[in-house]
């Protein structure tokens, strides 16, 4: 017979079980430093949410290789994704990755269209620390190196996107899982929805 203390007893060791076994889990996608203030490229990206792929848009410096076409890709840490999922909007520590990849003609079986090379031609990094940047946002840009320093928040990166990204300097409006659920939680610009036309649809 379960007596009352039993079920109480049991209870008690899956909670000291879980705590234990959660502190053993690898922990989690949050940005690490450097001593000297650089982040560390945040090596486990791949297993992140991914969002969307851009092709030949023509906004990035790492893009305008010419003679080729492009691919970027983006992904986020999955803590920051199912903030947003519920809340339309980012949470602290939140990081977005944006790789490039050259894009590839005829290889294999493939006669027409594109696809990805296996050489990562540029990552960037955009990161909400609010503690640590003025602006609470920083972009990262990574080259052979496995820690990148800030980049000035003179640069363009930062005028583009706050005047131009629909989600908190995020290009929500590009990623097509993400921006029904801007819309639906009425977290995006006043800036976007004038140039979209959202707000009247809405
Ligand atoms: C003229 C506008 C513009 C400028 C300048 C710009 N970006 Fe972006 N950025 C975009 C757009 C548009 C996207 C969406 C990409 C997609 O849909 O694939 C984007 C996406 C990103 C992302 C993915 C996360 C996010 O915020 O949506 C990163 C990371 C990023 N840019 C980094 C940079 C860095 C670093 C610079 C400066 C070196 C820069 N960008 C300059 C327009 C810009």
């Amino acid at each position: 017979m379960l007596t009352h203390a039993k079920i109480v007893l049991f209870g008690v060791m899956l909670l000291l079980f879980s705590t234990a076994f959660l502190q053993d889990t690898p922990q989690s996608s949050g940005p690490e430093y450097t001593s000297d203030r650089q982040l560390k490229l945040p090596e486990h990206y791949r297993e992140w949410v991914y969002l969307s792929t851009g092709f030949d848009m023509s906004y990035s410096p790492v893009l305008q290789s010419a003679g080729h076409h492009m691919f970027d890709n983006v992904f986020v840490n999955p803590e920051a994704y199912r903030h947003f999922v519920e809340t339309g909007t980012w949470p602290d520590k939140t990081m977005l990755v944006l790789e490039a990849r050259m894009a590839k003609g005829k290889g294999s079986i493939n006669q027409k269209g594109n696809y990805q090379g296996e050489d990562r031609m540029g990552l960037e990094v955009h990161l909400k620390d609010e503690s640590r940047f003025p602006g609470k946002w920083a972009f990262f840009g990574f080259d052979e190196d496995k820690t990148a320093k800030m980049i000035p928040s003179s640069a363009d990166c930062y005028t583009c996107h706050q005047a131009s990204g629909a989600v908190d300097t995020t290009f929500v409006q590009f990623y097509p899982t993400l921006l029904p659920i801007a819309k639906n939680k009425a977290t995006l610009t006043a800036q976007y929805k004038k140039e979209s036309g959202a707000a009247t649809r809405k």
